[in-house]
């Protein structure tokens, strides 16, 4: 079928919007009308040529949909069904699938950082007739996507694909690192570096907590007001004061007792290492530019028995926590609507990450795909 996608060629060339080629789903794989798609900052990082993709792809990790075709050997989904997309379509067989972290999937890696379906292939065809990768086996900046069927996440059809397309990455993500990969302890000080859709996630899972002093850091005025909206206790703008002094200043010169990094830049997770309280842990779920490089002191770590861990799609199991997030959604548990800013069309894309790229947005950019 004919559709409309957004390609990325290269940094230096501006998105394309071009009317593409798409092949039916071949073996356990479905076809989805994309309806809305999350805007996150690692689609960004291809744009700016932080981190390489294989082009010509089509980026976009965070959507939802409706299937309108599914594949021979699909039983989990019939058309009609509402999914949102998964960026690590686990294969449910190796080692990490096996032991309860599909998050780590070896076979998802290998396809979705490759941009390519299971079978090394891909389903769509330029104008050109240059084959065209889907960008984490997602690429949901388009009206359809193939994707493999334990990539799409069957969910009620009855919230907002604006939110839902967030459960796709964002929320998870930061949801997840919160509530999975490192609880804080009720009256643990908390820390969050970044008020991006990803460091809201982690304050909206972090509250779920009970913490002491939640205390959120950013650059930005008004998602450091929509932070305290959202039970951050005290904010820091880190344009007007030094991160490390604010936090002793809040934590009677202590320390917190979890940081968790969502910007993505070296220093910030550093910032969040040397926040720690002894026997603190700091949680890095932003990701870095590549090459980037971190220094922290080896004899704090021993000393004061510090905690330095990742967190990769929130240490979250799609199939479970998708829905686990929307129903604690639904219950008023996790204001997931707040996260939104502007709601744009594919051709807005190029506007959206500059204004990603220069920190002017006012929430999570969501594209609603007719
Ligand atoms: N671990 C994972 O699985 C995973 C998944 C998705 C995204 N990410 C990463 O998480 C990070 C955040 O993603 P996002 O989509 O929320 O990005 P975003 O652009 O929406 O938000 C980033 C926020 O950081 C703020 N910021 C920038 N510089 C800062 C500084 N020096 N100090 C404090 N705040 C600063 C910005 O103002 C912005 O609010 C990115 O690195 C992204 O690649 C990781
Ligand atoms: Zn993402
Ligand atoms: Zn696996």
């Amino acid at each position: 079928m004919q559709m409309k996608a957004a390609l990325f060629r290269s940094p230096s060339e501006p998105l394309s919007l071009e009317a593409v080629e798409l092949a039916d789903p071949r073996e356990h794989e479905v076809r989805v009308k994309i309806s809305a798609a999350g805007v996150c900052h690692s689609d960004y990082r291809v744009l700016a040529g932080e981190w390489n993709a294989v082009p010509p792809v089509v980026l976009g990790h965070e959507g939802t949909g409706v299937v309108e075709s599914v594949g021979p050997g699909v039983a989990s989904l019939v058309p009609g069904d509402t999914v949102v997309l998964s960026w690590t379509p686990s294969c449910g067989l190796c080692c990490y699938c096996a032991s309860g972290r599909p998050q780590l999937c070896q076979v998802a890696a290998a396809n979705a950082y490759r941009n390519v379906m299971p079978d090394g292939s891909t389903r769509i065809r330029s104008g050109a007739g240059e084959a065209v990768h889907s960008y984490l086996s997602v690429g949901s900046f388009a009206e359809y996507a193939v994707v493999p069927a334990y990539g799409a996440i069957k969910v009620g059809g009855d919230v907002d694909p604006g939110v839902a397309s967030l459960v796709g990455c964002a929320v998870t993500t930061g949801v997840g690192a919160a509530i999975n990969t490192h609880p804080a302890a009720p009256g643990d000080s908390v820390l969050v570096l970044g008020a991006g859709g990803v460091g809201l996630s982690v304050v909206m899972g972090a509250r779920l907590q009970s913490p002491g002093k939640l205390i959120v850091v950013d650059l930005s005025v008004s998602k450091l007001a929509l932070a305290r909206e959202l039970g951050a206790t005290h904010t820091i703008n880190a344009r007007q004061e030094d991160v490390v002094e604010a936090v002793r200043d809040l934590t009677g010169e202590r320390g917190v007792e979890v940081a968790y990094e969502a910007v993505g830049r070296a220093a910030s997770v550093e910032q969040a290492y040397e926040c720690l309280a002894p026997g603190g842990t700091a949680v890095v779920v932003g990701q870095v530019a590549t090459g980037e490089r971190i220094s922290i002191d080896p004899m704090r770590m021993s000393g004061r028995e510090l905690t330095l861990t990742g967190s990769n799609y929130g240490s979250g199991r799609p199939s479970i926590d998708f829905l686990r997030i929307l129903d604690m959604h639904a219950r008023g548990l996790l204001p997931l609507d707040r996260l939104i800013g502007d709601r744009v069309g594919l051709a807005d894309l190029a506007e959206a990450f500059r204004a990603m790229g220069e920190g002017t947005t006012s929430g999570r950019v969501v594209v609603d795909i007719p």
